[in-house]
């Protein structure tokens, strides 16, 4: 059932909810994100509904809005999005369970990612395997920044860059919603970090631990020091990236807009991938797995105090647009967060 239809059934049934309701693609949030009623999701087998409180906004946020690049609309709608509203993330209290679900309960209060994309809403869905307990010290507005941007930093730093003890790691794009956790579990993992971000962020990228910190608008990257490289955002050449890193450093390539229609700049990423059998470095990316051990595994970090998301911009429910406009603008630093 596509949008338009979902609310008219939902008006029909009566079991409404206020939710953002998109209904067609575009690049300006103001002129696609309005709030509406729509239908009330209910959990088949496996499934959790969820009484969201909180949900956040990441790059992702914007792609599924903007229906770009063009590729992302074979899985997400063809000449309209299928899905309620680009929301993924979220953080809420279990309102009731599908058949076979053992892990959570109703009243339980739980963050992880919604199997229908549509948080920006009173109620969501999502798989029992993609959700966990709310960190016991984290509000709503914390959890729900986790999910999409921390799993994404946990697999480009553990996982890909393989990060070990005493190692310098250098974190490109430090002041985003990736940034600012990548660098925390860089240091986790006991490296030695350097972030990189606009100068009137710099303060911040050191208050989460970078060890230094370069400002992509003044400073050149130090030659051959690195033993590896996440690189979020910039574009910067593979050569370039090449210089910074040790003989046998690693290059994880997480991101970067273009603005591209096509592809979005993807093309740096494959050369990465197909040059890499053929230098001693390690160059590849990865597309996040979102996997349910994942977000436990950061579960257990924020629980320590290790990893704690810095959220910067709190917008209502209604402001949804304005919060993705935030975040697109480049305003942020870290996480922006809708709450409900
Ligand atoms: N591979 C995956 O599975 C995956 C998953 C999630 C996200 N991503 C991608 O990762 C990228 C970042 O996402 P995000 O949510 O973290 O975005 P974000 O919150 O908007 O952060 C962007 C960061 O890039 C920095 N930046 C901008 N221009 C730069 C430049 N020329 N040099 C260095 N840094 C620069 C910004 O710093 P200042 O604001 O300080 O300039 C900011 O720290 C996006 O392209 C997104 O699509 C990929």
């Amino acid at each position: 059932m596509n949008t338009t239809k979902a609310v008219r059934a939902a008006q029909r049934s009566g079991h409404t909810m206020s939710a953002v309701v998109q209904t067609r693609y575009g690049a300006a949030p103001e002129h696609v994100l309005g709030m509406g009623r729509a239908e009330r999701p209910a959990p088949l087998a496996g499934e959790v509904l969820v009484r969201v409180r909180a949900a956040s906004v990441d790059r992702g946020t914007w792609h599924l809005m903007a229906g770009l690049p063009y590729p992302a609309r074979l899985v997400f709608g063809l000449r309209r999005p299928s899905s309620l509203n680009p929301g993924r993330p979220l953080a809420g209290v279990v309102e009731a369970v599908g058949e076979g679900v053992t892990d959570v309960r109703p009243g339980d209060e739980v963050y992880g990612i919604a199997s229908a994309n549509g948080t920006f809403a009173e109620y969501a869905v999502a798989e029992q395997g993609k959700l966990d307990r709310k960190p016991a010290n984290l509000s709503f507005e914390e959890a729900a920044a986790v999910p999409v941007s921390a799993g994404t930093a946990l697999e480009a730093v553990r996982d890909h860059a393989r990060v070990q003890p005493g190692e310098q790691v250098l974190v490109i794009g430090a002041s985003g919603g990736v940034g600012t956790f990548a660098v925390q579990i860089a240091k986790a993992l006991g490296a030695e970090v350097t972030g990189m971000a606009s100068g009137a962020k710099l303060d911040a990228v050191r208050a989460l631990g970078a060890d230094a910190v370069l400002d992509h608008r003044r400073d050149e990257i130090p030659q051959r020091r690195f033993d590896a490289i996440i690189d979020i955002a910039g574009r910067r050449s593979l050569a370039h990236l090449r210089r910074a890193l040790t003989p046998h450093g690693r290059l994880v390539i997480v991101g970067g807009e273009t603005g591209g229609r096509l592809l979005d700049g993807l093309g740096r990423q494959f050369r990465a991938a197909l040059l890499s059998p053929f230098v001693g470095q390690t160059l590849g990316f990865f597309v996040s797995k979102e996997r349910g051990a994942d977000l436990r595994a950061l579960t257990a970090l924020l629980e320590a105090g290790s990893v704690t998301p810095l959220v910067d911009g709190v917008f209502p429910l209604a402001e949804t647009a304005a919060a993705v406009e935030y975040l697109v603008d480049g305003r942020a630093t870290g996480k922006v967060v809708v709450t409900v």
